[in-house]
């Protein structure tokens, strides 16, 4: 049988994780979790149940580990609801980086993908912390990297080609929020842990990126 590894893979907001991530899931045929969603859940659900977001024992009382499911095709399903497509709205996206300040929601987190990849080798996971904390004995890390500028004009371009029309000034602005919280933070914050492969994708193509990440992972296979 094909060695299998687990890959975990961090860096800011709009850096390009998860595309990455999903193009090497297809390619290896392993599972992919994106760390960030479980974040985005307990927003979401914390915000659908009115529930203080600075409140951290009443936002993490607020849903069990057996709530959370990930199916074969990765839908999120939380509560018997559907929530893949919902977690990606703005005001979600805001609400989980508060959130994901608090402890007892993070262990909550990573106990779920913990369990989930303990059942599956061959799972990448991509996050903030993904490399030292979720998934510290993966045999392939990265640390992804772009500057803020780029990754607002990614994601201009992007949000047009969905019909959105968002301002460049107005999501560089969200993007160093985002940054300053992730990497400022008490707990498990955003940093290029020891051994990870670090790569700006500042100047490269989604293809270059994705080969330059896939031939580091065939080293190891
Ligand atoms: O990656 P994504 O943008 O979906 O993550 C949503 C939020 O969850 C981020 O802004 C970040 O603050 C938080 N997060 C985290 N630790 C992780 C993954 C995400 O704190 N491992």
């Amino acid at each position: 049988m094909k060695k299998r590894i687990n890959i975990a893979i961090d860096g800011p907001s709009g850096v390009g994780k998860t595309v990455m991530s999903t193009m090497l899931a297809k390619k290896l045929e392993y599972k992919f979790l994106s760390s960030g969603s479980f974040y985005r859940v307990i927003a979401y659900n914390a915000i659908l149940n009115n529930i203080d977001l600075e409140n951290e024992q009443a936002v993490n009382d607020a849903w069990h580990i057996e709530d959370l499911h990930v199916t074969e095709d990765d839908k999120i399903i939380f509560k018997n609801e559907d929530v893949t497509l919902k977690i990606r709205e703005d005001n979600i996206s805001r609400g989980a980086s508060s959130i994901a300040k608090f402890p007892s929601v993070r262990e909550k987190v990573n106990k779920f993908i913990q369990t989930f990849g303990a059942k599956y080798k061959g799972i990448i996971v991509d996050g903030r912390d993904a490399t030292y904390r979720i998934l510290p004995d993966a045999e392939v890390k990265f640390f992804l990297w772009a500057t803020p500028e780029v990754r607002a004009m990614r994601r201009v371009k992007q949000d047009h080609e969905m019909g959105i029309e968002s301002k460049y000034e107005d999501v560089l602005e969200s993007m160093k929020i985002r940054d300053y919280n992730d990497m400022n933070r008490a707990v498990d914050p955003l940093k290029v842990s020891e051994g990870s492969i670090e790569i700006d994708t500042s100047d490269m193509s989604i293809d270059e990126n994705f080969e330059a990440m896939y031939q580091e992972v065939l080293k190891r296979l």
